[in-house]
């Protein structure tokens, strides 16, 4: 896997590329305009300055990382990629679109992969002509922090495809873990309604946000409450994989509360726009 491309670099697109270029990877990551290129560099640049700054990399290390990754607006930029990680916004229809047009553009033996959070992997791999070479392969934010992946096979997938990919994921220092090809696979599945349950117990008006947090943070030992994670990880996700997972279980623990609806119409999507449960401006 010397090849790899990265659709979307976005919060986790960008840590994607990182990675595997911080493992002698080259990168092409593939990003809808030129701005939204010029933010997917931005936050791998702000991510390496952080380590150069906490003496984890130094100057010559972080410029050899970056003259591994390639950020381009054109699709056909992937045509020589071997592994492809999918991580554009949490949207089916958007999904299913790009893995059909990936499917024409890469070569036949090139394996496609997604980091959705919860989206059934056997829909994506339905679109292509390749469904043994299509998983999932779901990263923890933040990506270059997270030791943990979630390798999500199908029905259909290759066993070559699983163990390559699962190789090129352990030679980037992760763990992998293997999951069937149900919504939000293991992690989000208990993820999820935790998160959302917090958002209900503020929503009721039985505790602040602050205390909510602290409770589990002290209380629990976790490194963020469950509101801050859901500003983390972006309530526009959480809320799209809270929907998935609806449609899949029909249980009311992952129903989208009110609240959560509303933040995300309003545009206070957490920390990637400025304001979610804290301001952050
Ligand atoms: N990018 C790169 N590195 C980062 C980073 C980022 N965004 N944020 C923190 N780091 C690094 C720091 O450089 C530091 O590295 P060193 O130890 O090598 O110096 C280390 O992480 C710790 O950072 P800090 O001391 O600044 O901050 P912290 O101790 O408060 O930790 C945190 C920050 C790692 C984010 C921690 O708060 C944490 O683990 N939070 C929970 C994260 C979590 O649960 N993620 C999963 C979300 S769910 C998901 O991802 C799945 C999904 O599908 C939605
Ligand atoms: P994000 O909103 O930060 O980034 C999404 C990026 O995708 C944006 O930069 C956008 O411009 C780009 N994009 C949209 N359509 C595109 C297209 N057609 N081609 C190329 N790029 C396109 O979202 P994110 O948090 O990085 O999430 C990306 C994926 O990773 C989602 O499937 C999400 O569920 C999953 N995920 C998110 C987290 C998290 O904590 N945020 C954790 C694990 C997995």
């Amino acid at each position: 896997m010397e090849r790899i491309g990265v659709i979307g670099g976005g919060l986790m697109g960008s840590g994607i590329a990182e990675v595997c270029a911080r493992a002698g990877s080259n990168v092409t990551v593939h990003e809808i305009n030129a701005e939204a290129a010029e933010a997917a560099l931005g936050r791998i640049q702000k991510s390496l300055a952080r380590a150069v700054e906490r003496e984890k990399l130094d100057e010559a290390g972080r410029d050899d990382i970056l003259s591994r990754i390639d950020i381009s607006t054109d699709i056909s930029e992937q045509s020589d990629r071997q592994l492809v990680i999918e991580a554009a916004t949490e949207n089916e229809g958007l999904k299913k679109e790009i893995f059909s047009e990936l499917d024409r553009i890469v070569g036949d033996e090139a394996i496609l992969a997604s980091n959705t959070s919860s989206i059934p992997i056997t829909r994506l791999a339905a679109v292509t002509e390749r469904p043994g070479k299509v998983v999932g392969l779901h990263f923890f934010n933040p990506v270059p922090v997270m030791a943990l992946v979630e390798l999500v096979t199908t029905v259909l997938t290759d066993d070559a495809a699983a163990t390559a990919v699962a190789s090129y994921a352990e030679s980037l220092g992760k763990t992998v873990i293997r999951a069937k090809d149900r919504a939000g696979f293991i992690v989000n599945m208990l993820l999820i309604p935790y998160m959302i349950g917090a958002v209900r117990m503020y929503e009721a008006g039985f505790a602040s946000a602050e205390d909510i947090d602290t409770g589990m943070k002290l209380g629990a030992n976790h490194p963020m409450g469950p509101l801050e994670l859901a500003d983390f990880v972006g309530l526009d996700t959480t809320k799209f994989v809270a929907d998935v997972l609806f449609e899949e279980f029909k249980d009311p623990a992952y129903a989208s509360p009110p609240l959560l609806t509303r933040m995300v119409e309003a545009g206070l999507h957490g920390r990637k726009t400025g304001r979610g449960f804290y301001d952050y401006k």
